[in-house]
This record gives structure tokens, sequence and C-alpha cells, in this order.
């Protein structure tokens, strides 16, 4: 299934789709957008992002169990994904379910994540900020604040290959039949990369709930 007006941004971290989704966002009429990550102001997210700080650790089959829990009240949830496209809004995430693709296969195999995450419906369009984790993780570093566990070099690179694995799954595929796929330059400019989205943006066919 697809889930139209809704637009999911991807890629490791530093890879820049926190700065891209708000330029994104700023485009649309206040009230036609809905800009909203993984993880999610939930419990379940807020309890991911003080692990992503490194303040416990669970096994990493839990973590993947977490990450797909949180998407599904994400997605499902009171005010969630489904509920504002019906709402006629446009949805704008920064992270969906490929990030567990990536990220948790690198962590826990690809098996638990794609058993937990093939249930849940594609966007209609996902841009994939590809660069290469030397530079995305500089970029992570020179932001200040603290470094999450994913953040080390090592890791990213792996994620990285991850990433390119899953886009290919999906990209043009049956798997992906209805989604489109764009890959962006992540090593441009913040405004080349910003005009090139608007440009794939703007000229989507949005359709109405
Ligand atoms: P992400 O959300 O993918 O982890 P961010 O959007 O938070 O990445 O960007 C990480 C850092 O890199 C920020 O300091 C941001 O200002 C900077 N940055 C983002 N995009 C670019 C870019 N295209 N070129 C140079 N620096 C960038
Ligand atoms: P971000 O808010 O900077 O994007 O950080 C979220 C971190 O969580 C990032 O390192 C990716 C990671 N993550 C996963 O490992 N699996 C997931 O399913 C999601 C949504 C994020
Ligand atoms: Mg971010």
């Amino acid at each position: 299934m697809i889930i139209n007006n809704y637009i999911v941004f991807e890629g490791i971290d530093g890879a820049g789709t926190t700065t891209q989704i708000k330029l994104l966002a700023e485009r649309f009429p206040k009230e036609n957008v809905f800009t909203t990550a993984e993880p999610t102001g939930s419990e379940t997210g807020k309890f991911l992002r003080r692990m992503l700080k490194g303040e416990f650790s669970v096994d990493e089959r839990t973590a993947s169990y977490l990450f797909a829990a949180d998407r599904c009240e994400h997605i499902y949830g009171k005010c969630g994904i489904i509920e504002q496209t019906q709402n006629g809004k446009t949805v704008l995430s920064d992270r969906y379910f490929f990030s567990s693709l990536a990220y948790q296969s690198v962590t826990c195999g690809k098996e638990l994540p794609e058993l937990l995450n093939s249930p849940f419906p594609l966007p209609e369009l996902l841009f994939y900020f590809k660069i290469d984790p030397e530079k995305s993780l500089k970029r992570v570093l020179s932001r200040g604040g603290n470094i999450e566990i994913y953040e080390k070099l090592d890791f990213q690179k792996k994620t990285a290959e991850a990433y390119d694995e899953v886009i290919k799954l999906y990209d043009g595929t049956e798997k992906g039949r209805g989604m489109t796929v764009i890959t962006v330059d992540a090593e441009k400019s913040i405004e080349e990369i910003a005009e090139f989205i608007w440009n794939c943006v703007k000229n989507l066919p949005i359709h109405k709930a």
C-alpha cells in the first residue's frame, strides 16, 4: 500500500535531511503541511532518543522492536501520518522504516528488521540522501552537541552500504511499486539541494484525500 502525499527523507547521520525537510516545509502554506520525524515525540520515541544518547542500552533486537513500535503509532495512531494525509496535509518525515532496514541490519542482521517493517505502507516519494560517510560525520562533529551511539565512522560506513542495498531493493522494483525514489547528491550545497528537491516536489501530482 502507498500513502499518498507522504514524503520521506532518508540518509546516514549528517546527510542533511533535517536541514532540507525544514526548507521544503517552508515552501508550503503552513496549513497544508505536517512535518514529522522518527524516532517520534511519543514515549517510545523519547525512550529511543535516550538510548541513542547512550544513557542505557538494550539488546539490539529490542531496539528493532522499539523503532517498529514507535513507527506503528506514528502511522496509525491519533494525529498520525494517515490521519494527517486524510485531513489534506502533505506529510514530510525525517526518516521512516528504511532507517530500520539500514541501521538495524548493521546491528542485528537483516532478518528481524525486514520482518518487523514489511507490513508498513510505502510513502509516495522517498528522497535518499547519498554522501561519503567521512564527509557526513565531519558535519555531525562540527554541529556540536553530544555524539550518539551510531555516530562513529565505522558504523556509518556500514550503514551507508546497507542503505545503498535497501534503496536498490525499492527503486523501480516490484517491492517499491507506486513509490518514487529520488537519490539526492547530499554533498552539494544546502541551497542547491533545496532547489533540486523543490523542483521534484512542485511537479508532483498531489493527490487530494
Ligand atoms: P541530518 O539531519 O541528516 O543528520 P543535519 O541536517 O542536521 O543532518 O545537518 C548536519 C550538519 O551539517 C548541520 O550543521 C548542517 O548545518 C550541516 N549541513 C547540512 N546540509 C549541508 C550541506 N549540504 N552542506 C554543508 N553542510 C550541511
Ligand atoms: P536523527 O534524529 O539525527 O535522525 O537520529 C536518529 C538516529 O536513530 C540516527 O542515528 C538513526 C537512528 N535510527 C535507527 O537506527 N533506526 C530507525 O528506525 C530510526 C528511525 C532511526
Ligand atoms: Mg537529523
